[in-house]
């Protein structure tokens, strides 16, 4: 059923008990890594960096440079999220990146300078284009609730049928005139939504168009959490992988902010061959 599907994911953040998961996932589903992409930032919040990074890379998959990538590779002093200067999220970016810049491995922060910030893929006839935030900058926060034309933007600049976004953390996908906007969500943290599962996504060619699933991923959370421990990471993101609740709403819009610790559904959507109308949007 799933023999040309793709399984796309974000942000692993150091979360290496949901790595493996969704590799067992994959091993389930029969989806090879030749079929698989990430959206990037394989580290930041959680206990498990060095192992996260060599599992993604000793599997081939392909990853799409994020910003925290990008900032370990240069051996920087943040993480290059860009969250406001005073928000709890950059206090809190401060102890788990030093974490993360103090073990990452010479031959990994290399590896890591080698990921491109564009890939490209063409499923069923639709020329995808993958990128970690907006064509403007990496660290562009693209969420549903964020106006249509800062999508039709990157769309327009990148010349392809559809976007497969990251960065924001939380799944959706959104017709653009036609077009899409897609964004698998993260393996590394839960999706705000009160519950500790993390999202990931299949995307199926179809006689009609593409098939694009939105699946949740359960995993054991306890042991990333005794990684975090471990590792001497902040309490707040220790425990958000268990309450499934952010610990700080800095960087949603209005819509999102609303929508937290509602669960969110397993949803499918279905991307014509021909434009139309928006159908909806699956966060
Ligand atoms: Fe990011």
């Amino acid at each position: 059923m799933y023999n040309q599907s793709w399984l796309i994911f974000g942000g692993p953040y150091g979360n290496l008990q949901a790595t493996q998961a969704l590799l067992s996932e994959a091993r389930a589903l029969a989806i090879p890594a030749e079929r698989m992409l990430c959206t990037g930032d394989l580290v930041a919040y959680c206990g498990d960096p060095v192992a996260t990074i060599d599992i993604i890379r000793e599997e081939r998959i392909r990853v799409v440079m994020g910003n925290c990538d990008e900032q370990l590779a240069a051996g920087a002093d943040d993480c290059g999220c860009g969250f406001d200067p005073e928000s709890t999220c950059s206090r809190l970016s401060a102890e788990w990146y030093a974490y993360a810049n103090s073990v990452v491995r010479p031959d990994q922060r290399a590896w890591l300078a080698t990921l491109p910030k564009r890939i490209d893929l063409e499923i069923g006839e639709r020329s995808l284009a993958a990128i970690h935030g907006s064509t403007r900058v990496i660290n562009e926060f693209i969420f549903a609730g964020t106006p249509v034309s800062a999508k039709q933007e990157s769309l327009d600049a990148l010349g392809c049928d559809g976007v497969i976004g990251g960065h924001c953390g939380l799944p959706f996908s959104e017709k653009v005139e036609g077009r899409l906007w897609h964004n698998p969500g993260v393996i590394g943290m839960p999706a705000n939504d009160g519950t500790a599962r993390v999202w990931f996504s299949l995307i199926t060619p179809t006689e009609a168009g593409l098939c694009i699933e939105h699946r949740a991923l359960g995993y054991d959370y306890e042991a990333a959490q005794a990684a975090m421990r471990r590792a001497g990471l902040p309490d707040c993101y220790r425990e958000a992988l268990a309450t499934g609740l952010w610990p700080s709403l800095d960087v949603l819009p209005q819509r999102e902010r609303g929508l937290t610790g509602i669960p969110i559904s397993e949803t499918r959507f279905s991307w014509e061959k021909r434009p139309s109308p928006l159908l909806g949007a699956a966060a």
